[in-house]
Formats: structure tokens, sequence, C-alpha cells
């Protein structure tokens, strides 16, 4: 079934590199435009160009750092300019913090929720009056499955991430009755620059606590989203998608 995004405008956020890279890949590919959002301006511009090529007018790149509601607004702003309607947000970007309870200082936890946390309600924010005006519209929050359990370590990227699932239901009722559906995914390890920075010990131990036993790819995680962005998903808000290889089933 291509074409499934036809006639779409999406904004993606962390669409340089990662999963958001291959959301926007395939979100192009099934007929949408899409407005790449992201603080790595180069590796942004180099995708939207790439992307150009195979599919001519349908990216843009455009610099935005989400915890700044002035260039979410510029943002926003840009895509209804472009192409008239916004239809599709995807709440991708995020960082990822290991330190322990003690060892992560304020500074640390304020930069985490500020990104992770803040960045998805802004987008929300930002992104609802333009919804409104298109009369339908669809928000993609990226959880992870440590939005769902817990795990020793990384207390502030846990916090973020179970804050961005119950974010997700509430926006989901506050904004159905401007047909406007809103819903989270819950990725396990996926194979991105973000888990690069685990050992490779680490990774391994998590691929064998999976029932697939293996890491999961970017575009596993991007067919999920396009379903839920998709008109396909009309009845489905409020949900929340485990994309995990059964890590959490055990
Ligand atoms: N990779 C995994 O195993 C995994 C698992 C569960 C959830 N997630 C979540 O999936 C999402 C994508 O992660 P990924 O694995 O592709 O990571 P990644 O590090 O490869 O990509 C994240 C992107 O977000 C961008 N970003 C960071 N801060 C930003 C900011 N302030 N404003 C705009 N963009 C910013 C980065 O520049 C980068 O392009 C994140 O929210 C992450 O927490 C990842």
């Amino acid at each position: 079934m291509p074409n499934r995004l036809n006639g779409k405008v999406a904004i993606i956020t962390g669409a340089a590199r990662g999963m958001g890279a291959a959301e926007a890949r395939l979100f192009a590919s099934e007929g949408a435009s899409v407005f790449l959002a992201d603080v790595l301006d180069q590796e942004g511009r180099r995708l939207a160009d790439e992307l150009n090529h195979t599919f001519p007018g349908r990216a843009h790149y455009v610099h935005l750092d989400v915890t700044k509601a002035a260039e979410w607004h510029n943002a926003v702003a840009a895509a209804e300019q472009t192409f008239g309607h916004l239809h599709i947000l995807v709440n991708n970007a995020g960082i990822y913090s290991a330190a322990g309870i003690e060892n992560t200082s304020e500074d640390e936890w304020q930069r985490i929720v500020d990104i992770n946390q803040k960045g998805v309600w802004l987008g929300i924010k930002s992104a609802a009056p333009a919804l409104r005006r298109t009369g339908s519209g669809s928000i993609v929050n990226i959880s992870s499955i440590f939005g769902i359990i817990g795990s020793p370590g990384s207390t502030a990227y846990h916090g973020t991430k179970g804050a961005i699932r119950i974010l997700s239901k509430a926006a989901a009722a506050e904004l159905a009755p401007a047909n406007i559906r809103v819903n989270s995914v819950h990725p396990g390890i996926i194979a991105t620059p973000m888990v690069d920075a685990l050992s490779p010990q680490a990774r391994q131990a998590v691929a064998a606590a999976c029932c697939l036993k293996r890491e999961g790819r970017p575009e596993e995680v991007a067919f999920a989203v396009l379903f839920l962005a998709s008109d396909e998903a009309s009845y489905i808000t409020g949900s929340e998608l485990v994309i995990d290889g059964g890590y959490t089933a055990l």
C-alpha cells in the first residue's frame, strides 16, 4: 500500500539521525512533505538534500531546539507557510543519561527534563493550533520501554519517558474534540547513535533479554510511527505501542 501519507505535512524532531531520520525517509517515501527538525544542522540538511534527490520538494530542514518556544513557533509557521497545513507531529528528539541517582547533578536532571519532557509538551502546545486549523491531526510521541518499566541507573531518563506516556494520554483526551489523535511509542533497544554510547557487553545483554534475541532497527520503529501517523490509525488515540522485540514480555 504505497502513498500511505499522500498529501500530509509532517514535522519530525530529532530527524537528523537515528530513528528520526528513518521516520523522515519512510514518511517521504509514503508521499508526505517532511520538515526535518534538529539541532544537528549539517546532518539534517544533508539528509533533506538526499531525500529531495529522490522525492523532489518533499523534505525541508529546519533548525529547532525543542526546548525553545520561539524556535517551535518558527518551525510550525514554516510548515504552514510552505504547504498550507500541518497534519502530523512526531516528537522524537531525546537524549539519554546513564547516571545513577546520586551521580546525577541538578543541572543534568534539568537538561534531560527540558529536552525529553518539556520539549514534547512545547511541541504539542505549538502544533495544536495549526492542527486545529487543519481540522485533524496525529501526534506521535517517542517514549521508551523505560517509560513503562524501571531499571537501575538512568532514573532521570526513566522519569522523562514515563512522563511522556501519561502526557500523551492527557493530550489525547484534551485534543480529541479537535480530531487530533495523540499516541506514544515505546521502543526497546534500537541500533542508533544513542546506543553506540553503551558498551558492547551492555548491548549484548539487553539483546539477549529480548524474545527475538536481537536489537531492533530504526526502520522497525519507523513503520509503527508511520501507522499511527496515518489515517489507518483513525480510531487509535491515547494508546501506547511497545516495539521491543519482546523485552517487556518476559
Ligand atoms: N535507541 C534506543 O534504543 C531508544 C530506545 C527507546 C527510546 N528511544 C528514544 O527514541 C528517540 C530517538 O532516539 P535515537 O535512538 O534515534 O537517538 P539519536 O541520539 O540517534 O537521535 C536523537 C536526535 O535528537 C536530536 N536532539 C537532541 N537534543 C535535541 C534538541 N534539544 N532539539 C532538537 N533535537 C535534539 C539529536 O541531535 C539527534 O539527531 C529519543 O527520544 C530516544 O530517547 C531510543
